[in-house]
This record gives C-alpha cells, structure tokens and sequence, in this order.
C-alpha cells in the first residue's frame, strides 16, 4: 500500500505514523482531520487492533469520527472526554514559531477548540508547510450563514488597515453550492499572501460581526513532526527547544492497514 504513495504521502505516512507511536495505554486523544491526520488515525487504530492499545479519540470532524469508529477506536465526545493528553492534528503552514494556518480542510473549529482543550497539540506534517511568514496559503474564517456578505466585507475593510499584502476573500464552494463546516458556518478564505502580525490578526477577525473563528493557531502547538518521503522524521519540540530525528519503516506499513 505504502509502496504506492506519492512522496508527498509517504512524508506525511511517517510524520503521522511517527505521531501515533506517541500515544500511550489510557490517552485521551484528539484526532485531527485531512489526509495527515487520516494515516495517524489508520495507525492508531493498527495500534488498537494489533497491540491492545486502550485509548480513547475526540474527532475534530465528522469524517474524522468515522473514519476513528471505522478502525476500531473508541470515540468520545470533547463533554464527555472534558480534557485531553494529546491532540494530533495536520496543518496548512508552520512558521519557525510553530504558528499554525489550518482550515484547509475546513475543520479548523472543532480542531481549535479541541487543540486548545489539550495537554499538548503535536502537528504531523511535511516538509513543504514550512514558511518564515504565514500566509501564502489562504487564511480559512468560518462565518455563521446570516449576513456573510456584511462580514465578508467588513473583514476586508479591517484588512486595508493591518499588515498584510491581500486583501480578497473568497466563499469557499462546494461544487455550485457554499462549502457547509460540520457546524452549519460558511468558511470565507482570505488571500493575504503575507501575514505580518498574526496574533493582532487572528484577534481582529474574531472581533467581526459574524465570524465564528479563524484558521490561525498561535502558541497552541507545542511540536511539529516533519515527514520526509524517505521515512525521516525531524521532531521540534517547543517546550524543550529540542531537535531530534528519527525514522520511520516505510516499506514495512504496508500490511500495516490491509484488514481496513
Ligand atoms: C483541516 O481543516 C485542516 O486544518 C488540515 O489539518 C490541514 O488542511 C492539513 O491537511 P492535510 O493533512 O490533508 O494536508
């Protein structure tokens, strides 16, 4: 299976697998949504099935809890979990601060609030998310439906006086229709090339009428886990300040989910 990854996946295979193999007997754990988090679940619940692993997983996302129940683990509510170990998730950029973009996969809600309900928040990803400054990739907002275009246009008024490059934002859609989040919200995804100040930012924006929350994750993750196509694993860990690597058997995964 794994022999057939792109390299792309197979970067993001060992950050996850990498990731998994973090988790411990009794974890409480939130599970993060998109193609990352989805083998770091796969393993998980290899971890489960094979080892006996006893753990429970907090989804971020509908497809997420399916996926979580599908490979045979335990699913939880975030009010019936009420804190978490561990929260293991993806990201769409990463700044040398471990400031996060995320949202692509339009998730970034949940994935907040349970990143944020957690001892630790480990983001597994490649390499290619790496940036010095946050904002190439389209800031996801989630706006409640009523009044998204009075929001979408004082967004764009309060982004003419802060220090980004763009100032366009775009519904995002879902075929002909407005792309739905797992809470009933729209998600408006803001070009702004450059994000000089994320924290006054992510701050403003949650300040607009209409906006539920914002894509950027600021002092929330303690550790990224950076994936190679070749199975290296580079750790940084923010807490310590350490650098590790470590790497991970890509040829060997491949029985790993055949009974999926
Ligand atoms: C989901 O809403 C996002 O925050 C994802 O974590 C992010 O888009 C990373 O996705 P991939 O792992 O698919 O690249």
């Amino acid at each position: 299976m794994t022999d057939q990854l792109s390299p792309v996946d197979r970067a993001k295979y060992a950050a996850a697998v990498c990731a998994a193999d973090m988790v411990e007997n009794g974890m409480r754990v939130g599970l993060g949504t998109g193609s990352t988090a989805a083998w770091m679940v796969r393993r998980l619940g290899h971890r489960v099935r094979e080892e006996g692993l006893r753990m429970t997983g907090v989804p971020t996302s509908a497809r997420t809890a399916e996926l979580a129940r599908q490979v045979g683990i335990e699913v939880v509510s975030l009010d019936d979990a009420r804190w978490l170990d561990l929260t293991i998730d993806g990201a769409d950029e990463f700044d040398p601060d471990l400031a996060l973009i995320k949202g692509g996969g339009g998730a970034l809600l949940q994935e907040k609030i349970v990143a944020t309900a957690s001892d630790q928040m480990v983001v597994i990803t490649d390499a290619a998310k790496e940036v010095h400054h946050l904002g190439a990739f389209p800031l996801p907002v989630e706006v409640i439906p009523f009044g998204w275009k009075a929001s979408k246009a004082l967004i764009e008024e309060v982004l003419a006086t802060l220090d980004v490059m763009g100032t366009r934002s775009s519904l995002r859609m879902d075929g002909d229709r407005p792309f739905i989040t797992d809470e009933g919200n729209y998600i408006l995804d803001l070009a702004l090339g450059r994000i000089g100040n994320a924290r006054q930012l992510s701050l403003v924006l949650n300040q607009v009428p209409g906006v539920v929350e914002n894509g950027l994750f600021i002092d929330i993750c303690d550790m990224v886990l950076i994936g190679h196509p070749d199975g290296r694993v580079e750790r940084r860990d923010m807490t310590t300040g350490k650098v590790s690597a470590e790497t991970v058997e890509i040829e060997g995964g491949e029985n790993a989910f055949r009974d999926i």
